[in-house]
């Protein structure tokens, strides 16, 4: 399965996908990462493994739906099964979604439906939780709103800051993104958005795999 990752800034997800594809867990071929963000460290990682890249800029005043339109034509040219956003902050607009219809899955650092938007990990201290988590889920036109195909819990702690809670959060995407990944390539989750199958039925699964 043919997989395009978009991405905005460090990478780690798109590092802990390639690491499971090295290791043979994750059963998909990254074609190509497009960033937003010309300075994503992700993009540096990509051009050292020598994966395909392109940058689609947005700066302030630039014309969103020409942005959208070219976003959308860069991602076709790579011909991918799958779009991934890992850590693209950028809302999407019809002509990816329309082009890839449930076909687009982004992960999340929050247990959703609570704590959608950019701040999840200091939502998520600010609601006062006791547990929050990662979500993957398939993308529309919504922030954060699509069906949700994973999810996996972790502890809030006491002391926790935002970057320490988003730390362990991270630890658990890293581990859960590969394997939706390889479960969609290998059938075992529909990505139809009118019938989603989750095949990470029982989320304690997701907890007990070993580090990528
Ligand atoms: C992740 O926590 C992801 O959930 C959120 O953005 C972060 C990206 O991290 N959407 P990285 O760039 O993969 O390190």
């Amino acid at each position: 399965m043919d997989v395009v990752v978009l991405v905005s800034g460090r990478g780690s997800n798109l590092r802990a996908i390639c690491s499971a594809i090295d290791v043979g867990t994750c059963a998909a071929h990254v074609v190509g990462v497009v960033s937003d963000r010309k300075k994503a460290a992700a993009l540096e990682f990509a051009d050292a493994r020598g994966i395909p890249t392109r940058v689609v800029s947005l700066r302030k005043g630039d014309d969103r739906d020409a942005w959208n339109e070219s976003l959308a034509a860069d991602v076709a040219e790579l011909k991918p099964d799958l779009i991934v956003l890992a850590g693209f902050m950028r809302v999407l607009g019809s002509p990816l979604l329309e082009r890839f219809p449930g076909r687009i899955i982004n992960v999340h650092p929050a247990l959703l439906p609570s704590f959608p938007g950019h701040s999840g990990p200091q939502d998520a201290l600010d609601g006062g939780v006791r547990i929050s988590g990662c979500t993957v889920h398939i993308v529309d036109a919504g922030v954060d709103t699509g069906p949700i195909l994973a999810q996996a819990a972790v502890p809030v702690l006491a002391d926790d800051t935002a970057d320490t809670l988003h730390a362990r959060i991270q630890a658990h995407e890293h581990r859960l993104l590969p394997i939706v990944i390889h479960q969609i390539a290998i059938g075992a989750i529909t990505l139809d958005p009118l019938t989603v199958s989750t095949a990470v039925a029982d989320p304690s699964q997701s907890l007990s795999v070993p580090d990528a």
